[in-house]
């Protein structure tokens, strides 16, 4: 195991009715800017629930943080916050309107441009507190440091390390209202967000690996149920912790990780607005097959322990869980080939010509590189 450093300081409030227990962590006298999406709070009861909860503060609303937040409408709120001297951000809504927020409350104190803070988050040195009320599971942005933001401008998605929400409500009654398409881009994402950690090589540590195929196997047991039956209080306070313990840094102690495949995913984003879960469900196959020797033991140990996969040679059995891995994104109603979506060449040389400029070297080995992308990525067709 390697040698690390954790620490995690947000605070769950979890379960149904969670969202009423807001006052108790927002301090009275706080300038609080209110931040969302485009609406779904407004429809479902959440926006209604948080305006009750927090009675008598002094409210400033910011809405439109779109799914990818973009840095030219988080600008427009980074303003209204300076304006207003808020003290403190609730985001009420996804991971995107989370993420916005995280960039929002580091660059209220920040006197240059937003986006150089993404670019260059060792800017960040003071930021306003922030905390959320989470929506839809998937990011885990509710309990780590994490955001991904986007610049319209220059088609660009990256990812930052701001800091940590101060505390994130989950009530699993507030994602009964999503689509069945969000939540299968949402356990995907939170599949996928395992795999980075746990896909490299074994026997790093037992009790990380263990940990993780816990997320694993209960995400493969749930999201059919969950299909099924989408307003289960109890599937879906499953399928909640499981985004929140897949991104929280618990999983990820002392282990290598890899995220090639949501590097790769991002681009695929910034460049044709794919949905982020989905964008993983196409790529990690396509990871998995080029990478399968390097991976060859951990994808073995995989296939085992999550799909029962022990018989015949090893090449067999890695192929064979590389295609139960794909069915499982296809059960969920996912695309996984980029020539589903017309996407081919032109996209995968603009993304090695990216990587190339950027001289990207991801993944456990520091080994995907531009050509390797492109190989991935042609697997993926
Ligand atoms: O905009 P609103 O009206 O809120 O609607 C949203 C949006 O249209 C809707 N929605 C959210 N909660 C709902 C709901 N609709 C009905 N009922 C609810 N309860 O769902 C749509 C998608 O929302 P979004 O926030 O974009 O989804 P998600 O939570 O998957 O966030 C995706 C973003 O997070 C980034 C992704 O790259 C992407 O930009 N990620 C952030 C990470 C992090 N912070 O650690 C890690 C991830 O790997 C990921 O990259
Ligand atoms: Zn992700």
């Amino acid at each position: 195991m390697q040698n690390f450093t954790f620490q995690n300081p947000t605070k769950l409030l979890f379960g149904k009715g969670s969202i009423a227990l807001l006052s108790k962590e927002i301090a009275k006298t706080s300038k609080v800017m209110l931040t969302f999406g485009s609406g779904s709070v407004r429809i479902n009861g959440v926006y209604d629930q948080v305006i009750a909860a927090l009675a008598g503060y002094n409210l400033v609303e910011f809405w439109g943080i779109e799914p990818n937040p973009k840095v030219e409408t988080l600008r427009k709120a980074i303003e209204l916050g300076k304006a207003e001297k808020v003290d403190f951000i609730l985001a009420v809504g996804g991971g995107s309107t989370l993420d916005g927020t995280k960039l929002i409350a580091a660059a209220i104190p920040y006197a240059g441009d937003a986006w150089e803070l993404v670019l260059n988050p060792k800017l960040i040195t003071k930021g306003i507190p922030f905390a959320s009320v989470m929506t839809l599971p998937a990011t885990g942005s509710e309990m780590n440091s994490g955001a991904v933001i986007s610049n319209l401008a220059t088609q660009e998605k990256f990812s930052f390390r701001a800091y940590f929400p101060q505390f994130s409500v989950l009530d699993p009654e507030v994602t009964y209202s999503l689509s069945p398409y969000h939540i299968a881009c949402g356990i995907a994402d939170t599949f996928v967000h395992v795999m980075e950690q746990y896909l490299t090589s074994p026997g790093q540590s037992l009790l990380m690996d263990r940990w993780a195929e816990g997320i694993l196997m209960t995400l493969t047991e749930i999201a059919p149920e969950i299909d099924e039956n989408p307003r289960d209080y109890d599937l879906m306070s499953n399928y909640m912790l499981c985004a929140t313990m897949a991104l929280n840094g618990f999983i990820g102690m002392g282990v290598s990780q890899d995220w090639a495949t949501h590097m790769i995913g991002h681009e695929l984003t910034a460049l044709h607005g794919l949905t982020h879960g989905e964008s993983l469900a196409i790529v990690l196959p396509g990871t998995m097959t080029v990478l399968s020797e390097q991976k060859k033991d951990k994808i073995l140990q995989y296939g085992e322990r999550i799909w029962g996969i022990n018989k015949g040679s090893s090449g067999l059995r890695i192929a064979e869980t590389i295609a139960r891995t794909e069915a499982f994104f296809r059960s969920l109603g996912l695309h996984t080939r980029l020539s589903e979506l017309n996407i081919g060449e032109e996209t995968i040389a603009e993304i090695e010509l990216r990587f190339d400029e950027r001289d990207a070297k991801f993944g456990e080995c520091q080994n995907v590189n531009s050509v390797v992308a492109r190989a991935i990525l042609e697997c993926c067709l």
